[in-house]
């Protein structure tokens, strides 16, 4: 008896506290470079969060729908205006009818939108393709999932895809493909050419493709975005994820949706009850009147983007860092080799700590951190006066 007793107070000593799963995570250095530039003092251009304000309609959108007192939870699934308003959209862009009551679930961000669309469709065992360099919360998701993912990489300087190498990723376990277009972190918009090599490889498998298409409305150079769902024999397979964060320069809104197929949708609607109930009421009102904003204000938004992007290529080029030219979300992959660090963490902190900007080390969007060890991101959803602080200090790398 005394020696079960002191038998499985051994095991309860052996115990980690934590769960299996949580100790696969590490921390998100995206948040722990927004730590640092904090304490120095350092601008920030880690973090893709806009430091300019909102549309004023926007705005004053939420705070009317406060005042009436849209204060109380709405259909888990999200608010109807709302979800009509996403649906009116989604034809304009994609010229595709869906059913806001059957296809579409609102969440909380695109971050809880995939992780509630992927508990719907996923298993333990199964496989999630993600190509890589990728945005760093695909990876954490498949293990809350209990999911393997496999890589396929972008070959830079134009971060191509290799067919054969996209081809053998997929293999009879693969249960999804997540596509991020325009991507975080390289800024490539895949084209036709490419999603119909992806569409191709979901139809084989018979695998859902889970697009994030957050950056949507910045797209460059002619570049045009083209939503996965459209392609032949994809409506059936694809989630489409997207979100208000970006596109109305709202990310602590946490405004999300998916658009999948009824069977779909409804156990996305199940998970994302169970995790969060819903998103916020009264922003999602505001929603409503943000999605119906005239064309210009995406034109101008696009132009704006374009815009900053340009000077940050110029001066990051200027300061000595080789840039991968993006056409699409608003981040800028860079080449720090010219600088002689040993990587790119040790340079980071150099630029965080002496020169006082913010970066994102490139390794934390590889599985290896020595695929990225010589390459660092710039987020430059920033104000012309931010960008000009950060290039202006950039300039005393060259000293
Ligand atoms: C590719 C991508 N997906 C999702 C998100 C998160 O979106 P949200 O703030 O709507 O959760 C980000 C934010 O940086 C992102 O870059």
């Amino acid at each position: 008896m005394s020696e079960k007793i002191s038998l499985a107070a051994g095991v309860a000593e052996r115990r980690s506290p934590v769960s299996q799963k949580a100790q696969k995570f590490t921390e998100s250095v995206i948040r722990e470079m927004t730590r640092l530039a904090i304490e120095h003092n350092a601008v920030n251009l880690a973090q893709g969060f806009p430091d300019f304000a909102a549309p004023e309609e926007v705005k004053e959108a939420a705070v009317a729908a406060i005042r009436a007192d849209i204060n109380q939870y709405e259909i888990t699934w999200g608010a109807r205006e709302f979800r009509r308003a996403v649906a009116e959209r989604f034809h304009r862009d994609t010229g595709l009818e869906i059913d806001p009551e059957r296809e579409m679930t609102v969440c909380c961000g695109a971050t809880e939108t995939m992780i509630a669309s992927l508990l719907a469709i996923i298993d333990p065992g199964d496989e999630v393709v993600v190509f890589e360099p990728f945005y760093e919360n695909y990876g954490p998701d498949a293990i809350i999932c209990g999911a393997t993912t496999r890589h396929v990489r972008l070959h830079p300087p134009d971060w191509t895809i290799d067919a054969q190498e996209l081809a053998a990723a997929f293999t009879d376990r693969t249960r999804a493909i997540i596509l991020n277009t325009p991507n975080n972190p390289t800024g490539k918009v895949f084209t036709l050419a490419e999603l119909e090599l992806i569409a191709e490889q979901c139809r084989r498998a018979g695998a859902y493709a889970i697009t994030d298409e957050i950056y949507q409305f910045l797209v460059y150079d002619g570049f045009r975005h083209v939503s996965l769902v459209t392609l032949p024999g994809m409506r059936e397979r694809t989630i489409t994820i997207n979100a208000m964060s970006k596109t109305y320069s709202v990310t602590g809104w946490r405004v999300g949706y998916a658009i999948a197929p009824p069977e779909v949708t409804n156990a996305v609607r199940k998970m994302h009850d169970f995790l969060t109930v819903g998103a916020a009421a009264p922003l999602q009102q505001a929603g409503a009147t943000a999605l119906r904003l005239p064309e210009s204000y995406y034109q101008q938004l696009c132009v704006n983007y374009q815009t900053r992007r340009d000077r940050m290529l110029v001066g990051l080029e200027q300061a000595g860092f080789r840039c991968f030219r993006p056409h699409g979300a608003y981040y800028i992959m860079t080449d720090i080799s010219a600088f002689g660090f040993h990587n790119d963490v040790e340079f980071a902190r150099y630029l965080v700590r002496e020169i006082g900007v913010g970066v994102v080390p490139g390794s934390s969007f590889y599985r290896d951190p020595a695929s990225g060890a010589q390459q660092v991101r710039f987020a430059y959803c920033k104000k012309d006066a931010t960008l000009d602080e950060a290039l202006r200090r950039l300039e005393k790398l060259k000293r």
